[in-house]
């Protein structure tokens, strides 16, 4: 909507995990480069968590171009929402193997083809699971079960991805799932940007959308936003879409802190420190007329 205005060729701040965008943060660059070097290792499990909005299927997109540009199999099952049944049917798809989906031993056998195929070629076999913390129990028994097929001369046929939110450690604590965790070769972690990374993730996303030097966002204002996103780049990006819609909106190409506190009154956000607005006519803010501080906003 704002594009033309601030002479962007594509929205900035797009919330889906765009590989063309990525930031390399230092702590991206490694999870990126352990899920490639765990593939190749092909000794078992690896394991990515992070909170909501931290990058995980940003980095499952760079894994999925990685593996297609490399020509890896790969099955990327992305709803975690699933039974046995249907688990077993999506890797079929994804893996185009020949044989009749509604059947878990068919698929079972034509897998294991594949795998074996694959595997005496010098290749090997990949399955992703984002959103792994909600898949069910007897899932992850045959996700275990899968990790296990193996070949003494070629390795582990299969090399497993799991990604999902931290309740995703506590769930490979439990005791059925001893033999899963035991064989987590790589495990990393993301989480939230420090306000340098913030400021230079704001940054290159403006430059990969067309804007070589930023000065939309005020160093006040990029202050505030890793404040109030906790450092979350989902949240920055919905803070930083709205902040531009806003600025577009009065004609101006520069955000301000006032602004911030619209964006972040409409979208409800609460951050640490936030506090609640005090009645009209309490306010004590100390500050000159006509500008509350962002805490007494709300
Ligand atoms: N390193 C990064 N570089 C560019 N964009 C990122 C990065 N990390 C996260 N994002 C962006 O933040 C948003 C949330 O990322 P996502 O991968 O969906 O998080 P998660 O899967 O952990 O919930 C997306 O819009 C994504 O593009
Ligand atoms: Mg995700």
């Amino acid at each position: 909507m704002y594009n033309a205005f601030f002479g962007f060729r594509e929205n900035p701040f797009n919330l889906s995990p765009d590989p063309a965008f990525l930031y390399r943060s230092p702590q991206h660059e490694e999870a990126l480069a352990n899920l490639i070097y765990g593939v190749h290792s092909r000794k078992g499990f690896i394991v990515l968590t992070g909170e909501v909005g931290t990058g995980k299927t940003t980095m499952l997109e760079c894994l999925r171009d990685y593996l297609e540009a490399q020509y890896i199999e790969f099955a990327f099952l992305f709803n975690s929402r699933i039974n046995t049944e249907q688990f077993f049917e999506m890797i079929a798809y994804d893996l185009d193997l020949r044989c009749s989906t509604k059947s878990k031993t068919e698929v079972l056998f034509a897998l294991n083809h594949l795998l074996i195929q694959q595997a005496n070629e010098g290749r090997t076999t990949v399955l992703i699971v984002d959103e792994a913390h909600n898949l069910d129990w007897d899932v992850l028994e045959e996700i275990r079960l899968l990790g296990n097929l193996e070949n003494p001369r070629l390795g582990k046929l299969l090399q497993i991805v799991l990604a999902g939110q931290p309740e995703l450690d506590h769930k490979l604590d439990a005791p059925n799932l001893r033999q899963l965790k035991q064989r987590i070769v790589l495990r990393c972690s993301l989480t939230p940007f420090s306000l340098a990374e913030c400021e230079e993730y704001i940054s290159s996303r403006l430059k990969k959308a067309g804007m070589p030097e930023q000065n939309v966002f005020p160093e006040t204002v990029l202050k505030e936003i890793h404040l109030r996103s906790q450092g979350i780049p989902r949240l920055i990006n919905a803070l930083c879409d709205n902040l531009l819609l806003t600025a577009f909106a009065v004609e101006t190409k520069v955000t301000t802190l006032e602004m911030l506190d619209e964006v972040c009154k409409d979208m409800r956000l609460d951050w640490p420190g936030k506090r609640a607005r005090r009645p009209m006519g309490l306010e004590d803010s100390g500050e000159a007329p006509g500008y509350l501080s962002p805490r007494d906003q709300f």
